[in-house]
């Protein structure tokens, strides 16, 4: 059911732990199966991520797709990072299952909003970044894909 690479992220999550001083925490959930996930990202002065760690209380899919994400955004700038999506992540690991695809947007979703958390402390604004939902009954994902259904 999942791939080796998906297999070797849940077994050995790289970037595993939390940052002190994160220049940019996100913290979502997913309202249905009740996973979280905590993204921690160090920043430099020319918006370049240095390093990224996560913690993440959920399914295996859930644990791999966070731990490559990191991965994927460490050495990128913010807005660069935004590329990342839970598209790319899914591709990384040579595919999800496609009861799991919500695992991966909470992945894209706890990134961005770490990524809003520093915008916010900065001052600063990134194309294409809205607000991270607060609300577990008003929000709308803008997400296409066909196995949303994270109503977070
Ligand atoms: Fe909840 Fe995977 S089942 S994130």
């Amino acid at each position: 059911m999942y791939s080796d690479k998906v297999m070797d992220y849940f077994l050995n999550p790289r970037n595993l732990g939390e940052i002190e001083n994160a220049s940019g925490v996100g913290l979502v959930g997913n309202a249905k199966c009740g996973d979280i996930m905590k993204i921690y990202l160090d920043i430099d002065d020319n918006h370049v991520i240095k390093d990224a760690k996560f913690k993440t209380f959920g399914c295996g899919a859930a644990v791999a797709t966070s731990s490559i994400s990191t991965e994927m955004i460490v050495g990128k700038t913010i807005y660069q990072a935004m590329e990342v999506t839970n598209k790319a992540v899914t591709e990384a690991l040579d595919g999800l299952p496609p009861l799991k695809v919500h695992c991966s947007l909470l992945a894209e979703d706890a990134i961005r909003a770490a990524l809003w958390d520093y915008t916010q402390k900065k001052g600063i604004t990134i194309e294409g970044l809205e607000a991270p939902c607060e609300d577990d009954h008003d929000h709308h994902h803008h997400h296409d894909d066909e196995d949303d259904d994270c109503d977070c």
